[in-house]
């Protein structure tokens, strides 16, 4: 596994990760920390990435080798369940507008989305605070 930023690494530690959580990264980019978390979560848990981005998608997906990890190409904004596709544990967001206050007019809609796609009690944490705050989304 390519190593994380020093930023992305102190995120990793700050999480309440733990095996076999679901995990939601929003603005995943090239996937680095949704590696890194496949990894703390192990073989019971899962994390799917997602991107607006199709080049950024592209570019985790050609580094994904963990089975327990997905990317897809999504806008937080729009983003639901597909199929039969279970809730997440938990939601991380890094530097991503529509949740850290840098696109006010898309923050009502996603925290919807995110509350539709979630367990009851679940979090979206963000980096705000030191590194991070938690965000309940129910
Ligand atoms: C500044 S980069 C941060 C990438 C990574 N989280 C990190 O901290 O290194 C923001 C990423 O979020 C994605 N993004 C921005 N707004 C988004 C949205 N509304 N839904 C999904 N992805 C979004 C961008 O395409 C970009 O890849």
């Amino acid at each position: 596994m390519a190593e994380l930023s020093p930023r992305l690494a102190a995120v990793l530690e700050a999480l309440p990760l733990r095996e076999g959580l679901r995990v939601l990264e929003v603005g995943c980019g090239p996937g680095a920390l949704a590696r890194a978390m496949a990894e703390r979560v192990g073989a019971t848990g899962s994390v799917l990435g997602i991107d607006r981005s199709p080049t950024a998608i592209q570019a985790a997906e050609r580094v994904s080798d963990h089975g327990s990890l997905d990317f897809r190409v999504a806008a937080i904004e729009r983003f639901r369940l597909m199929g039969r596709e279970r809730p997440f544990d938990l939601v991380v967001a890094i530097r991503v507008g529509a949740l850290d206050g840098r696109q006010p007019e898309l923050e009502a809609e996603a925290l919807a989305r995110l509350a539709s796609a979630t367990v009851p009690g679940a979090s979206v944490y963000i980096d705000r605070g030191d590194p991070l705050t938690a965000i309940p989304l129910h």
